[in-house]
């Protein structure tokens, strides 16, 4: 039987080429104008599965994109993974701050990644880190090392919401039926520090907009005399944080799980550098709740953040205006246990009631979702970091992240399995950001990492 490592050394140009043919076609889920392309990439990864060696692939449509179905079922009575990941990508905007073209691959070295990165959209999340999974199934399939069956369930919409999915999990639970759940849409700490995710913040994102008067006036014949929204909507923004950077929404905290000073204490043995954490953002000092660290605030605890914000005049020159409307985008990163449509709830009654006489305010809700904790002490992540021990030569540290994937609290609730986070990007990949790239040694080290979690997983299932 081949190893893992020679066959990644005798295929890995391969490799790295069709993920780059897969990166060239822009699945931009946000932007309509992107539609065929997201079609064309669905088409594009079933049948990448089918060459994988899944016996069954399907394209399964749904209200909104499809969902790329495969599997390869070699015996009933062996556990069963599901991977999921996802095709669609970010809008690569703006795209003048990129340093190539974002739907061009190209391979450049950086200080972090020695061995070259792939530059683009979508390189790392989740293009790379899904595709990582059907390599590692082919290696499985063509080398006969797959211990177990396996089904992939790969979404068009996860950057949108995950709507489609919702509604397919739901319809779907004994085609999806599995003993474990394996993602890699998530990060590790570096390349020389292995970590797996356990957990994921929840999400509620909310927009609103702040109606003064039913025209923009002139700033000099009204200015002073009524409430200028945009004025008023900064002010309201303002007050959502108080001196400690708490947020002041009533209830906001309520149902937050605090940890304990030993949860803590493990948590901060996590290897991190303030000093390099500000060194690559260019900044002076952190900023954050008042209480907690740098890795607490972007893990364990709630946030609130504008994400956008406009209104009024933005183009050349001076335009001396009032204008009539303000907006802003806001996210709500949240915890487990606060539930992301009570929160949306509480959020929405708040801003209401802090408008000022002289403005009107709507909260329109967008998506969101609950947050998600993998407990450490059972099969799947025994596998996880018995797989990372082997391919590192480290035990893997696990590690809550800050961000959402809010279809993984769907998934224990509607299939009754657990995830198992198994990241390889860096969080200076600058996933959502210009020049998105994912190292090298990164999609290599997936690719030879995944197959020995599935061999452990099996194992330890056995022993059961
Ligand atoms: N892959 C990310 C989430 C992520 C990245 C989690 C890194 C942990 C570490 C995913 O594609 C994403 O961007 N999720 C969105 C939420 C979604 C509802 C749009 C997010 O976190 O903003
Ligand atoms: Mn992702
Ligand atoms: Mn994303």
């Amino acid at each position: 039987m081949q190893n893992i490592k020679e066959y990644i050394e005798n295929h890995k140009d391969r490799f790295i080429n069709e993920l780059v043919e897969l990166l060239k076609i822009p699945s931009v889920s946000a932007d309509p104008a992107f539609k065929n392309d997201v079609l064309t990439t669905a088409e594009a990864v079933k049948n990448s599965l089918e060459k994988a060696g899944c016996d069954l692939v399907e394209i399964c449509e749904t209200p909104g994109y499809p969902i790329v179905y495969g599997e390869k079922i070699i015996d009933a009575n062996l556990p069963t993974v599901l991977v999921y990941g996802h095709y669609d990508v970010q809008p690569a905007d703006p795209i003048d701050l990129w340093d190539s073209p974002p739907f061009e691959p190209v391979i450049k070295k950086t200080d972090l990644h020695p061995e070259g990165a792939i530059f683009a959209r979508g390189a790392c999340d989740d293009k790379g880190q899904m595709y990582m999974h059907v390599k590692a199934l082919e290696y499985m399939t063509a080398t006969g090392n797959l211990p177990c069956n396996v089904k992939f369930m790969i979404e068009g919409e996860e950057e949108v919401g995950s709507e489609s999915l919702a509604w397919f999990v739901e319809r779907n639970q004994e085609k999806l039926a599995n003993d474990v759940i394996l993602i890699s849409d998530t990060g590790m700490i570096a390349n020389d520090i292995p970590s797996i995710t356990t957990g994921l913040r929840g999400l509620s994102y909310v927009e609103v907009e702040v109606t003064g008067p039913n025209r923009d006036l002139h700033s000099g014949l009204y200015g002073g005399a009524v409430a200028n929204p945009i004025n008023v909507l900064t002010k309201m923004i303002a007050s959502l944080h108080d001196e400690n950077n708490h947020i002041t929404i009533p209830g906001f905290y309520d149902n937050v799980e605090e940890l304990s000073t030993e949860e803590r204490a493990e948590m901060a043995k996590a290897p991190f550098s303030l000093e390099a954490y500000q060194k690559a953002l260019d900044i002076n000092a952190v900023y954050g709740e008042k209480g907690y660290t740098t890795n607490e605030r972007n893990s364990i605890r709630p946030t609130l953040d504008v994400n956008g914000i406009w209104g009024g005049y933005t183009g050349e020159g001076a335009k001396t205006v009032i204008a009539s409307k303000a907006y802003a985008k806001i996210s709500m990163r949240l915890v487990p246990n606060q539930d992301w449509r009570e929160i949306t709830q509480l959020f929405k009654t708040h801003f209401e009631n802090i408008a000022p006489a002289g403005v009107t305010v709507e909260v329109k809700p967008h998506h969101g979702g609950q947050g998600y904790v993998t407990p450490t002490n059972y099969d799947g992540y025994r596998a996880a970091s018995m797989a990372y021990q082997d391919t590192f030569g480290k035990t893997p540290i696990p590690q809550r992240s800050g961000g959402s994937i809010p279809i993984v609290a769907l998934f224990e609730k509607e299939l009754k399995s657990k995830t198992i986070l198994m990241g390889f990007g860096l969080d200076s990949d600058a996933i959502h950001s210009p020049n998105e790239h994912f190292g090298v040694f990164n999609y290599l080290k997936g690719i030879e990492t995944i197959p020995l979690f599935y061999k452990y997983y099996t194992k330890l299932k056995k022993n059961n």
